[in-house]
Parts: C-alpha cells; structure tokens; sequence
C-alpha cells in the first residue's frame, strides 16, 4: 500500500478545506451552520477513513489477511473466532465495550499463529488479552497498565475465567517495552493506548506484530504527533500545525452527555452575564444571519437553543476534519512502521458509529 502517496493527498486535502471550514464567514460554513439536525446528524456519521481518500479501509481482514503475501499458512492456523457471548470473558461489560476487543481481536488473530508471546499494552480490565488468551494455542499472554486498579481487575477477571495471563504494574512511557517481551516471536497489542502510549509501541523492539488502535490525540504535545521520518522531511509541505490543532482540540465527535453540557455552559454564560450576550455568541448569531431578542427570564431557554444549534453546527465544521487529519496520523504511524521494516496496514476495526477512534495500525514482519 503506497502510504506516501495518501499521506500528500490527505495533506493537501486538509491544507485546502481546514482553512475555510473553521471561518463562519464563507460558504461551506454558511451552508453548514443552516444544516437541520437530521442532515447534521448524517454528516456527523457519515465521515469516515475511506471517505477521506485515506488508505483503503479494509473492514473484512480475515480475506485482506489472505491476500498479504506469506500470510496464507498463519491464516489457516488460527481455530475459527469463537463467538464472544459463549466465551464468557467479556461477562458484564458494555456491549461497545465487547464489540471492541472483540473485533481488534478477530483483525489480530491471524497474524498470532505464529507468534509465543503476546504482550497487552495498556490492558485496562485485561478484556482484548483473555480473548486472545482464549482464541490461541501455545501462546503466553501478558498484559501492562500503568494503574494499579486496572491491573487487579484484569488478575482477577483471569482468574474468575482460569486463565494462566500474567498482568502487571508498568508504564511504557517509562519503561522499555522491548525488554518486557520474552518469546522468540512477540507481538505487541493495544486497544485505545491514549495519547503518546501508542507512538511509544510503535518503536518497540524485539516485537515481530505491532498492532495499536490510538485515542485521546489531546494528550499528545505538538512536536510528537508525527513520528516517521518521512513526516519530518515533508514538514514544510503539508500543514501540520492545522492537523495538530485539530487533533489536540479532540479528535472526535461530541457524544450526546457532551452536547447537553454545552447547551448549560451557554446558559450560564448567558446568565451570568446579566442577560447579556457575549460577543463570541453574537459572533455565531451575526454569521448566521440571525436576529434575537434581548434575553430575559421569559425567553433565556429559546435563544440558548438558537445559540447552542448554531455552536454545534459549528463544531461540525471542525469534525469534518478531524477524520481525514486522524487518517493522515494514522498513514504517518504506517509508513514510520515500514520505516522500520515492518509491512503495515490501516483498517477500520469497528465502524465509525461505534466508536470515532476506529482506526487500528499494524505492522507484521
Ligand atoms: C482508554 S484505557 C483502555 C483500556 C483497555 N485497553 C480497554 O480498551 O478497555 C487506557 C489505559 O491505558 C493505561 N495507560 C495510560 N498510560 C499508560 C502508560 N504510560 N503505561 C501503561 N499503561 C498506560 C491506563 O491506565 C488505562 O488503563
């Protein structure tokens, strides 16, 4: 897969549309900001990595594995994916929750038959470990979290299941990952390594599979966000200084709880001062062609949902980059791991509606 050829195609697709998308004034935004919510509500779900001209997204890995040349025979040596309600190991987790490990384990699965040792990065509750743990043969499974509850949670998840993973205290950040990995064949994994963890992985040595599905980009500082050395020699073509903006501002979509808490915080802006409008309101208002009524204690809850419809409408001119800029992340990590001599790969292990931070980088040598 030519992922340098997307990572400038996704680059000049953002330095041409971030511009517009964040200014109330031009067209896209005018356009945007009168959308109703149904047609909002499309948009919002209807970004996804393909769309985005990004890598090709290849939802159905155990045909894709196939086609890697080498892989056919490891393919044959996985048992088929045991469905994960009969298991027993997800027992009382969310059903996101579920479908997450499950299909981050069904994308892994073929490249592990020939691996002995699988390191979890970041386990949490151990829920992606115990269902590899229990979909392989002859491979030891280990888990590391820096939290000491979530690795007494996952010991004791394994243990509830009699399975023989050893979890423990650890922080990547820290700590060498290669050293922690003691088969003669290892493989790296990780669902929803916040921030830096998931760069940090991708660096790891001694690790024959690297596989990491990244979140919560805000924790990541500016000068880390690219991590190839192609990235670094194309820095003064493409705008990285938008995509880290973009991406430190929260890659990803409001979820409902979101939403409501911004509706209250203009509410109480408006309250609190003294029935006034700020300017940033008046702004959005002004953009939007609107005309409101000074607010008072009889209309406060009608023009706090003027104002509230339109900031969101807004934050959809920023979510529709976030995307495409989370793809150019995730094509700089795919092409850093064939820097390292890995073939990589980008997929989207879990649609976007079930979870925005979807994507899951591999690299396999
Ligand atoms: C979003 S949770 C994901 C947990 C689990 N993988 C899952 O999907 O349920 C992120 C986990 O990363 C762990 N973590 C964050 N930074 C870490 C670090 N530097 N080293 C090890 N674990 C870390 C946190 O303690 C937390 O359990």
């Amino acid at each position: 897969m030519d992922f340098k050829k997307n990572f400038m195609e996704l680059s000049s697709f953002l330095k041409e549309y971030s511009v517009n998308l964040v200014d109330y004034n031009t067209e896209p935004s005018q356009f945007l900001l009168n959308l109703d919510e149904a047609d909002y509500n499309a948009l919002i779900h209807g970004f996804s990595l393909s769309d985005a001209g990004a890598p090709k997204s290849i939802l159905d890995m155990e045909s894709a594995s196939r086609e890697v040349s080498g892989f056919e025979n490891v393919y044959a040596k996985a048992k088929p994916f045991a469905n994960p309600e009969e298991t027993g190991v997800f027992k009382n987790l969310k059903r996101r929750s579920v479908e997450e490990s499950f299909n981050f384990a069904k994308t892994v699965i073929p490249f592990l038959g020939d691996k002995d040792f699988v390191l979890e990065v970041a386990s949490g509750g151990g829920h992606l470990s115990r269902y590899l743990y229990h979909s392989l043969s002859g491979t030891r499974v280990a888990g590391v979290d820096k939290s000491g509850p979530a690795v007494a949670e996952s010991m004791h998840r394994a243990h509830e299941n009699g399975m023989d993973i050893t979890y423990f205290l650890g922080d990547v950040m820290e700590e060498d990952i290669g050293v922690m990995l003691d088969g003669k064949r290892n493989a790296v994994v990780s669902l929803h390594g916040c921030g830096n963890v998931s760069n940090r992985i991708l660096s790891a040595e001694n690790a024959d599979l690297i596989a990491v599905s990244p979140c919560c980009y805000h924790k990541i500082k500016d000068n880390d966000y690219f991590v190839s050395g192609y990235a670094s020699s194309k820095r003064t073509e493409f705008d990285g200084g938008t995509i880290c903006s973009v991406a430190s501002s929260g890659i990803g979509f409001f979820l409902p709880s979101e939403r409501n808490r911004k509706r209250e915080e203009v509410y109480s802006s408006i309250v609190s001062n003294g029935y006034n409008i700020s300017d940033e309101y008046t702004g959005i208002l002004d953009a939007a062609g609107k005309k409101v009524p000074s607010p008072n204690t009889e209309n406060i809850d009608r023009i706090v949902d003027v104002i509230h419809g339109l900031k969101k409408r807004h934050s959809l001119m920023r979510k529709l980059i976030c995307k495409p800029a989370e793809s150019l992340l995730s094509t700089d990590k795919a092409i850093y791991l064939q820097e390292r001599g890995y073939d990589a790969n980008v997929v989207e292990y879990v649609p976007v509606i079930l979870s925005p931070r979807n994507h899951l980088v591999m690299g396999y040598r």
